[in-house]
């Protein structure tokens, strides 16, 4: 039987909403925040482009977000969303705010530049279905800042963390997902890869593919292809 359902993320993270920011602060006050400005300093939103956040949460990450954006927001669950509105208020955040499953986005083909996924793709039950659709709603070109927990692509979790992994992923998240095999199914390519907070973290930037011959020659090489840290991705 699966334990991370959509439904029951709905029920957990809407019970959390009142407490996640209080339960979250030692974890943004020991690096979570960090992280978050860091990866959103690698996106680099240009002034005008629209940016959509998939599992916004309380809305932590508007802080990081430079003026002059145009930000739509999205979490699966309505506590969540009220609460990120109320932040995104707060603070003077022009941000508009719905209720949303990530594995199925409201929005045409190619309406974003970017997309922030930080903290969802180790909790939404299907992550590949969420980096498709990720996919289909930005441009070709348009980037994606991931911050989460990964094991490396090439690894097999070690049993002690598979056993670990059937309590965590029933109270929170997941902690056996690897990055490539779900921005592949997505079309997205890697850009740049970081470890965070204290290496137990990874944030990331990937862009969607402009089209399959132009990555392939990006590859090969090519000059103007996306920028590939040798190295970083495991
Ligand atoms: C760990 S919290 C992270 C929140 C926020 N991104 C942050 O960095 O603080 C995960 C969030 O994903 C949301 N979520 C879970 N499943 C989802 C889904 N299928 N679609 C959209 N959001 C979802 C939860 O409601 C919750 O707000």
């Amino acid at each position: 039987m699966a334990v991370n359902t959509t439904t029951w993320n709905r029920i957990r993270y809407g019970l959390s909403a009142p407490i996640y920011d209080v339960v979250t602060a030692p974890l943004q006050a020991m690096g979570f925040s960090t992280a978050r400005r860091r990866a959103l300093e690698l996106l680099s939103p240009r002034t005008g482009s629209r940016l959509l956040i998939v599992g916004v949460g309380t809305g932590l990450d508007f802080e990081h977000l430079p003026g002059g954006v145009e930000v739509v927001a999205t979490d699966l669950s309505p506590q969540m969303v009220e609460r990120a509105a109320k932040r995104a208020a707060a603070s003077g955040v022009e941000a508009q705010v719905r209720v949303m499953d990530g594995e199925r986005l409201e929005f045409p083909d190619s309406s974003f530049d970017h997309v922030v996924l930080h903290l969802i793709l180790a909790v939404i039950p299907d992550p590949l279905a969420c980096a498709r659709e990720v996919s289909r709603v930005l441009r070709p070109g348009g980037t994606v800042s991931v911050f989460d927990k990964f094991v490396s692509d090439n690894e097999r979790p070690s049993m002690l963390r598979r056993a670990l992994n059937i309590v965590t992923n029933a109270a929170f998240s997941d902690i056996n997902r690897k990055l490539g095999p779900i921005l592949d199914a997505g079309g997205l390519e890697l850009v740049e890869r970081e470890p965070a907070v204290s290496g137990l973290f990874t944030i990331a930037l990937a862009q969607r593919r402009r089209d399959p011959q132009q990555s392939m020659a990006a590859d090969a090489g090519a000059v103007g292809g996306p920028r590939f840290v040798p190295g970083v991705r495991s």
